[in-house]
């Protein structure tokens, strides 16, 4: 389409109307048609007919364009006015550039905090370091090589922590009984963690018990689906058009979604979506959580997914979070190195709202083995 050049013969525009009137119909009410950003000359020959959405569209409506975003702008008010060192990779355009030594500083790691008020822009990814650049190394320091244009998604969504992050903690203070309480012991937070999901035990990036064997990458038959086989890497929509071609559900809720018929959740139905036996076990999860820091600790637990640092003191013990309880003065601060594994495990999963895609053996495997631990019943539940 971009070669169209308009003529002023009456048949042209004859031909161009029918056109038009074409590619209205083939694109109204479907996605509409992916193309590079149309050449200058290229003119929409009916007022009705959309144009074709270009890269930069795409990204101008994705989070990553989005510069009103806490993730942009959680800096802002911060005397001095930067984004630091340890967290401007991820969150600031000038801050993945230093990080990939595009800028001149050395590669692998940010030099210097970064300025406010910027967003994952076109050269983020797209520069001479990002276009041969094949492996990536997580928290774990475990590191993947041989993988395609997705590790730039992988850099900066593979989250902070490990199973070794937890572990290292608890050793570092010489806590030997389990159950404890230490107040110098610190909530560890995964953060956004999504890109790590799909490798599993390969990155262990949930917490990983002693003794137990855990789901690797998550393979689909022979393959292992990279990012962008499922999240179109401008908008970052799900392409949810392609899971039809394996998966029979109503093409729209990807929830629905199930393949594993075992009855992980011990609720009878095997007809839910795998999400759905995620969300059980994760709620479990929390329950076992609260009845362990009330008892074992004496000290009453709640959450709020929302709120930084995200495990509160449930000061009336009501077992709800309510806008008093979920400030960071009231952070909770009697973790066991049991409390701890399991509450990071549970945070991790709040955390990555695509767990049951990205890889639903390994999180049900983290879910069941935490609710074990914390003392939790589990006769009902199965572990993939
Ligand atoms: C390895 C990359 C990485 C690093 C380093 C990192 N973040 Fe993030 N952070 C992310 C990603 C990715 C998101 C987006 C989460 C989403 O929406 O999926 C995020 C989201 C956030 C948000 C938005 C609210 C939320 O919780 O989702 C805040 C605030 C935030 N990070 C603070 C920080 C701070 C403070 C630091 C440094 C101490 C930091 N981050 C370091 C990757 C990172
Ligand atoms: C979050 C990362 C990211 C951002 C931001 C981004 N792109 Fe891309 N883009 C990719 C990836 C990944 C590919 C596919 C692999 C490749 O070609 O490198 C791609 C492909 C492309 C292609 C080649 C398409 C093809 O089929 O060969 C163009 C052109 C492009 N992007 C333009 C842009 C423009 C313009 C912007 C800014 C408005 C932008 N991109 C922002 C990640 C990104
Ligand atoms: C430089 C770091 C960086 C890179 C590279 C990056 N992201 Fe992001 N991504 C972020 C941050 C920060 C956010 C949160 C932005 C916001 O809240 O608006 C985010 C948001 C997202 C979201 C939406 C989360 C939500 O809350 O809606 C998805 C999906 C996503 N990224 C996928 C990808 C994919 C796929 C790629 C690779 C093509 C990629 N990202 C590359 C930092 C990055
Ligand atoms: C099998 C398909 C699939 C693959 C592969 C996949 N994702 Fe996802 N991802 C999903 C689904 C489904 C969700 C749930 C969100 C939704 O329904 O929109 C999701 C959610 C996310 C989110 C959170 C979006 C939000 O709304 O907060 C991020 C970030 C993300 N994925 C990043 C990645 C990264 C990075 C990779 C590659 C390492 C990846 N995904 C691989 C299917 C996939
Ligand atoms: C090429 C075929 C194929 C496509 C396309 C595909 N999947 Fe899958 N998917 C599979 C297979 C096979 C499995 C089972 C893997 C296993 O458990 O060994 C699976 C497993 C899953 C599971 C876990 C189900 C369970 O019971 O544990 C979810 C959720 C899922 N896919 C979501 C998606 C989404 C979302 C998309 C589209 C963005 C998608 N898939 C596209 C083949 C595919």
């Amino acid at each position: 389409m971009e070669q169209l050049r308009f003529s002023h013969t009456p048949k042209i525009w004859l031909i161009l109307a029918l056109l038009g009137a074409a590619i209205f119909l083939v694109s109204c009410g479907n996605t509409p048609e992916i193309t590079a950003t149309p050449s200058p000359e290229f003119e929409c020959p009916e007022l009705t007919c959309p144009k074709p959405v270009s890269y930069e569209e795409l990204w101008s409506s994705s989070a990553h364009a989005d510069t009103t975003a806490e993730a942009f702008t959680h800096w802002d008010e911060d005397d001095p006015q930067e984004i630091p060192v340890e967290c401007a990779k991820c969150h600031s355009r000038p801050g993945f550039i230093d990080f990939l030594g595009v800028d001149g500083t050395k590669e692998g790691i940010v030099d210097n905090p970064s300025d406010i008020g910027t967003t994952v822009t076109c050269f983020v990814c797209h520069n001479e370091i990002t276009m041969v650049l094949d492996d990536v190394t997580f928290p774990s320091g475990v590191r993947i090589s041989h993988l395609g244009p997705e590790v730039r998604c992988i850099l900066c969504h593979q989250g902070r922590a490990s199973t070794d992050t937890v572990e290292e903690a608890i050793l570092g203070l010489d806590l030997t009984d389990d159950d404890a309480p230490s107040d110098e012991l610190e909530f560890i937070n995964s953060h956004s963690i999504s890109g790590a999901t799909p490798f599993g035990s390969q990155v262990n990036a949930a917490f990983e018990y002693k003794g137990r064997q855990y789901q690797g990458r998550f393979e689909r038959g022979e393959d292992f689906f990279d990012c962008l086989r499922c999240h179109d890497q401008h908008s970052l929509e799900l392409k949810v058009e392609t899971c039809s071609e394996c998966h029979t559900f109503n093409g729209t809720d990807v929830k629905d979604i199930r393949v594993d018929t075992t009855d992980f959740d011990g609720d009878g139905d095997i007809q839910e979506g795998i999400a759905y036996e995620i969300e059980s076990l994760h709620e479990l999860l929390y329950r076992a959580i609260q009845v362990y820091a009330k008892e074992t600790i004496g000290n009453p637990i709640a959450f709020d997914a929302s709120t930084y640092p995200y495990f509160f003191v449930d000061i009336n013990d009501d077992g709800e979070i309510n806008a008093e309880e979920a400030i960071s003065e009231n952070n909770y601060n009697t973790w066991s190195p049991r409390l701890l594994r399991a509450a990071y495990n549970y945070n991790y999963i709040s955390h990555d709202p695509g767990a049951f895609a990205h890889n639903s053996d390994y999180i049900l495997q983290v879910l069941f083995d935490s609710l074990a631990d914390i003392g939790g019943d589990t006769d009902d539940l199965h572990r993939p």
